[in-house]
């Protein structure tokens, strides 16, 4: 299949246009610059040159691709409402590139983006989503769903906290508020979880979606249901020699600042009916393995 993928260059990506090259398909990648085309070149891809934001061009190389796949997002998240919104511009651009045919796009929304039904359990596939009213990134979950009714086959891949030992996403914000702070913290008993999956695991993910997905279908990136958080900050503390401690709800507002009702909630998924939807096996390491390989004098 040719398969036009946006955010080929990014943590994902990276891992992504190897798998679907190792596979067979023949890949081209979108880059906004002379770095990324070089990168997509030595992976054996082809690249599209061209901004995500640029909807034409955008639509011209989904039309001429058997498949797309969307990983490219801003994630400044000072202006999250605003990258959120363009987001749903282009899933509307890409999805005029596919409908009235046959061909997948699959595109990432998040676990976190689920509004569970039953919040003493694990999000799972069949639940719906937030608003953007609620969330700004839902507008890509409503983006989505607007493909979906006109007959598109959209295939919206959420994933967990994808990880390596390089990138844990918002773990980062944990251990730069542990640096800042010189303690680690957790909020409560910290019981409350994050689901995680390894890069390895989410790329074969995306390409079974794009083999294999089902119109409208939702499919869940997540190897591990939920890892307490105080867990993580017992691991984190490990690492950079700092004392770990339990802090309450008002004493995050201080110490994780914006991010703190995050730090509190519990973002455990599910991903049973993906495993038996697409017969997805995880074989990656788990997000503790990683998190204590990192190299803290780095990170
Ligand atoms: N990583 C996670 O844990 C996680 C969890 C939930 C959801 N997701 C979602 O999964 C997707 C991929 O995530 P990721 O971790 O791979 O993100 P990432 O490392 O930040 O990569 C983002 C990619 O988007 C590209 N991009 C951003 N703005 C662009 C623009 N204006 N024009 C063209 N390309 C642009 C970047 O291009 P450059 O390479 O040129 O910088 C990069 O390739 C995103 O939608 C993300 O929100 C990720």
């Amino acid at each position: 299949m040719r398969v036009f993928v946006t955010g080929a260059t990014g943590f994902i990506g990276s891992y992504l246009v190897p798998e679907l090259i190792k596979a067979g398909h023949q890949v081209v990648g979108l880059s906004r610059s002379d770095k990324s085309a070089e990168q997509l070149a030595n992976a054996g891809a082809e690249a599209f040159r061209g901004d995500v934001n640029d909807l034409d061009r955008l639509r011209a190389a989904a039309e001429t691709a058997d498949g797309v796949i969307h990983a490219a997002f801003n994630h400044d998240f000072g202006n999250l409402k605003q990258h959120s919104e363009e987001d749903r511009k282009v899933i509307e651009a890409l999805g005029e590139a596919i409908l009235g045919s046959d061909r997948p796009l699959v595109v990432s929304s998040g676990t976190g983006l689920v509004r569970r039904s039953k919040t003493e359990s694990p999000a799972t596939e069949t639940d719906g989503h937030f608003s953007s009213a609620e969330f700004s990134r839902a507008a890509t979950e409503e983006a989505a769903d607007a493909v979906i009714a006109k007959g598109g086959r959209v295939i919206v891949l959420r994933l967990s906290q994808v990880h390596d030992t390089r990138h844990q996403g918002r773990i980062a914000q944990h251990i730069k508020f542990a640096r800042k702070k010189g303690r680690v913290a957790y909020v409560g008993d910290g019981q409350n979880r994050l689901a995680a999956v390894h890069v390895t695991d989410a790329v074969t993910l995306f390409k079974l979606a794009l083999e294999k997905g089902v119109a409208g279908a939702r499919y869940h990136a997540v190897g591990e249901e939920g890892v307490p958080m105080r867990d993580i900050a017992e691991v984190i503390g490990a690492g950079l020699k700092m004392p770990v401690e339990s802090i309450t709800g008002q004493e995050a507002l201080d110490y994780f600042g914006v991010i703190a009702p995050l730090a509190a909630i519990d973002l455990a998924a599910s991903s049973s009916l993906t495993r038996r939807q697409l017969g997805w096996e995880t074989r990656g390491q788990d997000l503790l393995t990683d998190l204590r390989e990192v190299d803290w004098t780095a990170a």
